[in-house]
């Protein structure tokens, strides 16, 4: 089932790869920012499975958050020999340096999940990038939300006609912050709601912080005045509904003490959140797709082979990106997810 939505869903092209795919002697060299992120630990793990499907051998590092590590990890890739990158930039802007230390040594570079900008995938030919549209998902939250005070009036708990929400942002600078924040306002005001944003705040994609952050919204604005929470990702949508469940609200048992929380990701522990009624919706961000894309550009390109459509089983846009859609997920389609 879930195999099916998902493919569906993704917009998955059913090609079938050629031959050529077959990758015994294909080592790829990848940067992951950080290991220690939910999300990207998915993309990690789906990257493993796709390079051992197509035989192919992937060395993954941890860069830790800091750009200057991951530059040096590039360096010990080449001098090792590798025959593809796939680099999940901690700096997104300093993603220009790595291609041309790729482009330098012919190698095929795949940047991930952080997108470069323009210019520097134009620098080098065998540049791409495989990511998701924040727009999407930033839309997609704030429609779970505009759908949830269409369904539930009374869920406007001051009864002023505005709905009075918190925001919490992942990294400045990212993408996936600006523009999902972005975009989520943007939803529910097409949707035709009267919105009042009372606190907004970064908690860098993490739990922890994201609990935190909540708390002092809580402590400073009071939890009555707080109507609703878009969070830029499920791990900070699960920390806030932590500091939720400390006052009592979102613990699952009284739907009168729920105030309406989105996330993006879709990751277990926050489909768990959304069937035991504790968290409103997320939407599906593609681990499986944008990691299996990602090695298989490596693959073919490290083979010297065209990447179209047909050689890697993705839809390829400007011969450079492949953009996997997100999915909305709420309460009524969370178990094909799992
Ligand atoms: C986002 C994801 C976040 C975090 C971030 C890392 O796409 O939603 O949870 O993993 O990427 O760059």
């Amino acid at each position: 089932m879930k195999k099916t939505i998902t493919a569906i869903a993704a917009g998955v092209l059913l090609a079938t790869m050629s031959s050529s795919m077959a990758a015994d002697n294909v080592l790829i060299g990848s940067c992951i920012y950080k290991f220690d992120d939910t999300f990207m630990t998915g993309v990690r793990n789906n990257m493993e499975v796709a390079a051992k499907d197509l035989g192919a051998e992937i060395e993954l590092v941890d860069s830790q958050n800091r750009q200057p590590l991951q530059n040096d990890q590039v360096d010990t890739f080449i001098t090792k020999g590798v025959n593809a990158l796939v680099v999940n930039p901690v700096d997104r802007s300093a993603a220009g340096p790595l291609a041309k230390k790729a482009k330098d040594e012919n190698l095929p570079i795949i940047f991930i999940n952080r997108e470069p900008v323009r210019e520097v995938l134009d620098s080098w030919d065998k540049s791409y990038y495989v990511g998701a549209k924040a727009e999407e998902s930033g839309t997609i939250a704030g429609q779970l939300i505009a759908d949830y005070f269409k369904a539930n009036p009374a869920a406007d708990k001051n009864g002023d006609g505005v709905i009075q929400y918190i925001l919490i942002k992942g990294e400045q600078g990212h993408q996936d912050a600006t523009l999902r924040s972005e975009y989520c306002v943007k939803a529910m005001k097409d949707a035709g709601m009267k919105i009042e944003e009372i606190g907004s705040d970064n908690a860098n994609w993490d739990k922890v912080l994201g609990h935190d952050k909540m708390k002092n919204f809580i402590t400073a604005k009071g939890i009555d005045a707080i109507e609703a929470v878009l969070a830029n990702n499920d791990d900070m949508a699960l920390g806030a509904i932590e500091a939720l469940k400390s006052e009592g609200y979102n613990t699952g048992k009284d739907p009168k003490k729920f105030i309406p929380v989105v996330g993006v990701d879709a990751t277990a522990p926050a489909l768990q959140a959304i069937g035991a009624g504790q968290m409103l919706g997320t939407s599906l961000n593609d681990a499986k797709n944008q990691g299996t894309a990602a090695v298989r550009i490596a693959v073919k390109a490290a083979q010297g082979e065209a990447i179209t459509d047909e050689s890697i089983g993705y839809k390829v846009t400007d011969g450079k990106y492949v953009w996997i859609p997100y999915v909305r997920v709420d309460a009524t389609n969370y178990k094909d997810f799992m």
